[in-house]
């Protein structure tokens, strides 16, 4: 090469290809792709030129030099350029797509909470326990024995028709009650017993507040002198933290085969506080369960001697004092899972 016209004419060729190049590019990483295909230096147009200088006659080397570092800042500033240009524009299309309204209202967070009648199972257990009761849980299938003829429920009793109770089979029946727990513990201990018993009890029974299954919790003292009066105590503390603090408990006589005597218990009205109202039915008293004073046969047949003991026993319907306490007026409520209805509900 006795002269650089060879070079210049080269140089000229990869410029115009290149700026012919350039126009066909349209974004920032195949720009950067295609300089690096360019500027290699050992198969790029502009970067292998430099590998040329040893066959370059020494008086030429310098301009040789100098027409190739050219071309490489020339290239290096069209490609800068055109880099800078297109990522400006990725950026802006980005903000446009990503862009996020702080206004807009956030996505409801959904909480869950325990169903209504666990959250009253739940108050009525811490509320025995801070009594010292034990829990005992009792077997949902019983036998005959114990859920009528222990607690005193003859052979006739029309509680007994396959009409109110589901038999398995002449001797295994779904407990009708969780007083059948109340057997099971004084035939295991002798007294003292203060226990409660929660758990599920089943009848043939159905309407709006009758269910086929339902949950008591029974409850259960017996010790040296144990009356009537310890079990309206208990109960007012337990009826005050439920439904209010002055809310007031009533005893009514009642009849129940195992009890003797046996009261019904009435709370005042926590509604209209006992002036009368749709859900005390205008008497300023609301039934909310059954209770008595164990009868001596009871403890005999689970051999706890009658002249040294008595005792006295509870049994509270547990999505009764829910309907009443959440203002429920259908029990079907309780079992049909309809979070419209039990989301209302945390306590
Ligand atoms: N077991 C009775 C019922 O289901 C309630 C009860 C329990 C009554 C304990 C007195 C004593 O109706």
């Amino acid at each position: 090469m006795a002269d650089l016209g060879e070079l210049s004419e080269k140089l000229a060729g990869i410029k115009q290809e290149i700026t012919v190049e350039l126009t066909k590019l349209d974004n920032s990483k195949a720009v950067f792709e295609y300089r690096k295909s360019i500027m290699d230096s050992k198969t790029g147009k502009i970067g292998s030129l430099m590998r040329e200088m040893g066959k370059i006659p020494n008086e030429l080397k310098s301009e040789y030099g100098k027409k190739v570092n050219e071309i490489r800042g020339w290239a290096t500033a069209e490609f800068d350029a055109l880099e800078v240009k297109f990522k400006e524009q990725e950026m802006q299309r980005r903000y446009e797509s990503e862009k996020i309204d702080v206004t807009l209202p956030s996505k409801k967070l959904t909480r869950g909470n325990l169903h209504p009648t666990t959250q009253v199972r739940n108050q009525i257990v811490d509320i025995f326990g801070s009594m010292g009761f034990a829990i005992y849980e009792g077997n949902e299938i019983e036998k005959d024995y114990y859920n009528f003829t222990a607690l005193n429920i003859p052979q006739d009793h029309p509680a007994r028709d396959m009409q109110d109770t589901f038999y398995l089979s002449p001797e295994f029946l779904l407990r009708t009650q969780t007083s059948s727990g109340q057997i099971h513990v004084m035939e295991a201990q002798q007294p003292p017993i203060k226990i409660i018993s929660p758990g599920k009890v089943f009848r043939s029974d159905d309407d709006a507040t009758h269910s086929p299954m339902f949950s008591q919790m029974e409850g259960l003292v017996v010790d040296k002198g144990i009356t009537l009066c310890d079990l309206q105590g208990m109960l007012d503390v337990f009826v005050q933290k439920i439904f209010g603090e002055d809310t007031k408990t009533r005893l009514r006589p009642s009849y129940f085969p195992f009890t003797e005597p046996s009261v019904e218990v009435d709370v005042s009205c926590f509604q209209c506080k006992g002036c009368g109202c749709k859900l005390c039915k205008g008497t300023g008293w609301i039934e909310v369960l059954g209770a008595g004073v164990v009868n001596n046969t009871v403890l005999e047949g689970c051999g706890i001697d009658s002249n040294v003991y008595s005792g006295l026993a509870f049994g509270i319907g547990i999505e009764r004092i829910a309907m009443l306490k959440y203002g429920i007026n259908n029990i079907k409520l309780l079992f049909e899972s309809d979070l419209r209805v039990l989301d209302q509900i945390d306590d």
